[in-house]
């Protein structure tokens, strides 16, 4: 993909009023909807594997809560007091230390708003999240981009050994959209640990209630104790189901970055509707792992078929699998919506690869008939060309 504008003047002569930083930028591929592929290929059925989304959806509780939601002809609570009371309650932090945002994507973007200087270096490591990339540049940052290991894991000594004292942000992504891996709680203790003083370490934990048990970090009692500076940030768009709604939260060490991040971000970034939502979805814990239960089992179902024709995926602890399809990604997502399946394909040194997230059993299994299909289809057009 293309940046959207590197012209410079327009037919008066005015010079381009963007900024040089944003002129580099690409557009979020948010890939296509649901009413735009029955419009161009009227499918019998769709999949829509393409956005990491919960087809679970969120607890009951919600639709009834959003029934009974009224004033909303007034603005919103801006800082979100009952749902942070809920949060800090469980979490068991003190509830100024919580910060909210229109999805944790934006809590991400003013996150970079707040901390970087030009020239800061954000250390991170691709293939990831786009969204830190695109804020920090947009900040002037220098982007220290972190090479994976073979089985697209963080290299831990790697990242470590990136660690200056002019990183100002850490991104650690866990489990890492788009590979799916998880930082084991040792690397990512042996990480942290190696951050600079000055280092705000961005934990942003967007898929954690798939993630959690086993070997993976509890990373807000782990880094209050190793007493890094911090933020940890999660979603209610993944395993609460609410990603329609823009609802994300984020922990940070100490409180007086909840007042700093706060200053640069929207008063009422979190609607009336919104807040309402996440508060009876946090309510109910058993639908959240009901759910998570049910996506893990299919996953692991996914990959075990997705394996058994050449196309092991990267290990994943989240609701998506990126897996090298061995053809031309764009090709083959294209070949997948015309049989009703969005996945998102991947680019520059991934440009063979897909992510699928995990749906229902119905919509894993088109998925699965729809990319044996495809490949198919690819290798006898391979063998006649
Ligand atoms: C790693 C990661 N972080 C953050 C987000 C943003 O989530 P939201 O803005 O919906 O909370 C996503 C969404 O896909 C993600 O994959």
């Amino acid at each position: 993909m293309t940046s959207i504008t590197k012209k410079a003047d327009d037919e008066n002569g005015a010079r381009a009023p963007y900024r040089e930083a944003v002129t580099t930028l690409v557009p979020y591929n948010a890939g296509l909807g649901v009413e735009e592929i029955r419009r161009l290929y009227a499918p019998p059925r769709i999949a829509k594997l393409g956005s990491n989304e919960n087809p679970y959806g969120p607890s009951p509780r919600v639709r009834a809560a959003l029934a009974d939601a009224a004033s909303l002809e007034h603005y919103p609570d801006p800082n979100c007091r009952d749902l942070r009371e809920d949060i800090a309650r469980s979490l068991g932090v003190a509830p100024d230390r919580l910060i909210f945002g229109n999805g944790s994507e934006d809590i991400l973007a003013f996150a970079c708003r707040c901390f970087i200087n030009p020239g800061d270096e954000v250390v991170l490591s691709s293939p990831t999240f786009s969204v830190y990339r695109d804020n920090a540049i947009v900040m002037g940052a220098t982007i220290i981009d972190v090479p994976r290991k073979a089985d697209l894991s963080l290299d831990a000594a790697a990242t470590i050994a990136a660690l200056t004292a002019r990183t100002k942000l850490l991104f650690l992504c866990n489990p890492n959209n788009p590979t799916g891996n998880a930082i084991p709680a040792a690397e990512f203790e042996a990480i942290c640990a190696a951050a600079h003083a000055d280092t705000v370490i961005v934990a942003d934990e967007a898929y954690y209630e798939y993630a959690r048990g086993g070997d993976y970090p509890e990373s807000i009692p782990m880094l209050d104790r190793m007493g890094k500076r911090y933020l940890a940030l999660r979603t209610f768009s993944k395993a609460y189901g609410l990603a329609g709604l823009r609802v994300g939260y984020g922990v940070a060490s100490e409180s007086a970055f909840a007042r700093h991040l706060d200053l640069v971000r929207t008063a009422f970034n979190v609607n009336r509707l919104a807040q309402i939502a996440a508060r009876a979805a946090w309510s109910d814990q058993a639908a959240v792992a009901k759910t998570v239960s049910a996506t893990l089992a299919e996953r692991d179902r996914v990959a075990r078929a997705l394996t058994a024709m050449g196309h092991e995926p990267a290990p994943s602890r989240a609701n998506f699998l990126f897996f090298d399809a061995k053809r031309p990604a764009a090709a083959m997502a294209q070949a997948l919506l015309r049989q009703g399946v969005i996945v998102k394909p991947w680019g520059g040194d991934f440009a063979t690869w897909l992510r699928v997230s995990i749906g229902h059993a119905e919509d894993n299994d088109q998925f699965l008939a729809a990319f044996e299909n495809a490949a198919r289809a690819t290798a006898t057009s391979d063998t006649t060309a």
